[in-house]
């Protein structure tokens, strides 16, 4: 299993380590057998088509043995017609099984790839928060993309092709070895080195074809990075430093490429090389014996027809070979996240309880609650550290602290995006791992620090947070309470499409929007993680004035800077080195804590005077 933000050396090293336990790609890639189960009867149909198609076409030197023995030698014209008429006729046969075969497979293999995609998307839904911290996006775009895309080649050609070949090549040997046993040895000499070849290549081939599929996916990370961070790099004049590390990056996964080329081209070179020898030997040593009159001409050119028709079969094998290795590959890489536990319904995992039950309080409530994210080095202090603090019913509590001091942390804990190692945490007095995630995340509405919108229309961002037969009345409401009204004056009021992460809005835009997602679905519980930070100062107390009305309805924990902000609240939590270290209103921590004191007195001291 690959931890952290898996690297492509990273991973090779896992690989390593994996492949010592006895790693072997046919194993692997019968891994794909749930997914092909359904579409087998047409492959298995498809395989047998170009079985045939390739028969046919070793029927071919037979005729022209025919025709060399029999009219050739006759002087008989028509026979020479007859026989051309028959070659005809078996070149036809042969393409147009072979076409029957690509149409026979092609909608079954768009299907098989479609389902997988479809599959590894819900499963990445379901996988937790700690899983997209530790995975690279690109690492999982690549997958998704790259990857599936090999299988499906690996499934069209691969797999059919080396059977049919090697039938192809057992049904030609054998046919050689009957026109002449000698010459057919002879044919048969190079079987072994090539063999050999084939088996070391696989080998190396395994290590390099893993390698440059993590660095395309670090590649792909890189890109969606820089265009996501567009106006960062601009910003700050980093195009050519970001340049730099795409070049980087891609001039390394130009040498892998390179280097699996060079792989290809040595394997190919044994391949090709050794059986064309093995051809010209046996040219001569019949041409020999035809001189003697011991080989009939026609039996020479239907020998030496064979094995040029043996030529491709054989050639062949060092690409499939390749094309199977990176399916197999592919897969594992694709199995790797389809492996990874998603986010279970309503159980705690592993995690140790140490809070008694009984006393049953309304609100919401943490006991106990100690976090430690899962990738932190060992022996480090938990990010938060028995933290106990209780929001009574219809409460509103500001959670005060410097940055870094785990607020967005404690936030994430209550819609259980991150599992609390230990402690529990209970809304109206039920322990939320005990409750199915869908009504946990009913009950609870969170808006995040960044305010993310969908390539969706505004009202359908919104709506995100309401039950499914929210409508229109639900949708005003949430974005009046947001002091979203702006949505309204947009080009296609809210049915405005808005981009890409809502790029076209500005930050306080995108916020006020989030807000109203947060409060469409009237939570009982409402989190928010600093919601206000973007607004400039007449929005915000707009947006106060709304959001006073809101809190008034539910129990609400948020995330405050601002002494305008903590003043909504009913009293306020300071959060210090992972602990709550005071619980009071504002004025009473005002008086009574020096950090408190020291927090607020930052930028708006004077705005909190106004009050
Ligand atoms: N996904 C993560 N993995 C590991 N550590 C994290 C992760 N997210 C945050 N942290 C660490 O946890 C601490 C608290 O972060 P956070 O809760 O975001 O603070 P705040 O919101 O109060 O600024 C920080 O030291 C931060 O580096
Ligand atoms: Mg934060």
């Amino acid at each position: 299993m690959p931890t952290t933000r898996a690297t492509a050396e990273e991973s090779e090293q896992i690989r390593e380590a994996e492949k010592a336990e006895g790693r072997s790609a046919v194993r692997t890639l019968l891994r794909l057998w749930p997914y092909v189960r359904p579409v087998r009867v047409r492959l298995s149909v498809a395989a047998f088509v170009a079985i045939v198609a390739s028969c046919v076409g070793l029927v071919i030197p037979l005729v022209l043995k025919w025709m060399v023995d029999g009219p050739i030698t006759d002087r008989d014209p028509a026979g020479v017609w007859l026989g051309a008429l028959c070659l005809l006729l078996l070149g036809l046969a042969e393409a147009l099984l072979f076409g029957l075969r690509r149409w026979l497979v092609a909608r079954p293999l768009a299907g098989v790839e479609a389902s997988m995609r479809a599959d590894l998307y819900r499963h990445l839904q379901r996988l937790p928060i700690a899983f997209h911290d530790r995975w690279a996006s690109g690492q999982l775009l690549s997958r998704g993309t790259t990857d599936l895309m090999l299988l499906r080649m690996f499934l069209a050609f691969p797999l059919t092709f080396l059977l049919v070949n090697a039938v192809t090549i057992l049904v030609g040997v054998i046919i050689m070895l009957i026109q002449d046993w000698t010459l057919g040895l002879i044919i048969l000499g190079p079987a072994v080195p090539v063999v050999v070849t084939c088996v070391a290549f696989e080998k190396k081939y395994a290590t390099v074809a893993r390698r440059a599929q993590d660095q395309v996916g670090d590649l792909t990370t890189v890109v969606e990075e820089s265009v996501l961070g567009i106006r960062v790099i601009k910003g700050f004049g980093r195009h050519r430093s970001q340049a730099h590390a795409f070049r980087e990056l891609s001039r390394t996964l130009r040498g892998t490429e390179l280097r699996k080329a060079r792989l290809l081209s040595a394997i190919w070179g044994v391949i090709v090389t050794l059986p064309e020898l093995a051809i010209g030997a046996a040219l001569v040593l019949g041409v020999v014996r035809v001189a003697d009159g011991a080989l009939s001409a026609g039996t020479l050119v239907a020998f030496l027809s064979t094995a040029l028709a043996l030529r491709w079969p054989v050639d062949s094998i060092g690409f499939l070979l390749a094309m199977s290795q990176e399916a197999a590959t592919a897969t594992e890489r694709y199995f790797e996240v389809m492996d990874e536990e998603p986010e279970s319904s309503t159980s705690r995992g592993t995690r140790v309880s140490v809070a008694k039950k009984g006393a049953v309080a309304g609100g919401l409530r943490f006991h106990d609650v100690t976090f430690r994210y899962p990738d932190a080095p060992p022996g480090t202090a938990p990010t938060l550290d028995r933290v106990d603090l209780h929001i009574r019913p219809g409460e509103s509590m500001a959670l005060v602290g410097a940055t870094g001091s785990g607020k967005t942390t404690l936030t994430a804990l209550v819609p259980r995006l991150h599992e609390a190692t230990s402690g529990r945490i209970t809304l109206d007095g039920h322990d939320i791992c005990e409750m199915p995630r869908d009504s946990l995340r009913a009950l609870v509405s969170v808006a995040f620090e960044e305010p993310t919108l969908f390539s969706a229309t505004v009202g359908e961002n919104v709506l995100m947070g309401a039950l499914p037969d929210a409508g229109e009345p639900e949708l005003d409401r949430a974005l009046a309470i947001a002091q979203a009204e702006f949505a309204h004056a947009l080009p296609q009021g809210t049915g405005t499409q808005v981009g890409e992460q809502g790029l076209s809005l500005s930050g306080g835009q995108r916020q006020r929007l989030a807000l109203a997602r947060a409060v469409v679905g009237r939570p009982r519980f409402l989190v928010l993680d600093d919601p206000l930070s973007a607004l400039d100062v007449h929005t915000e107390a707009a947006v106060e004035a709304a959001l006073r009305r809101v809190l008034a309805e539910t129990t609400a924990l948020i995330v405050a800077h601002r002494p305008s902000t903590v003043l909504l609240a009913d009293r306020v939590a300071l959060l210090s080195g992972g602990r709550v270290t005071a619980v009071g209103t504002h004025h009473e921590l005002l008086r009574t804590n020096a950090e408190y004191a020291h927090l607020m007195s930052g930028t708006e001291g004077n705005e909190e005077d106004e009050r």
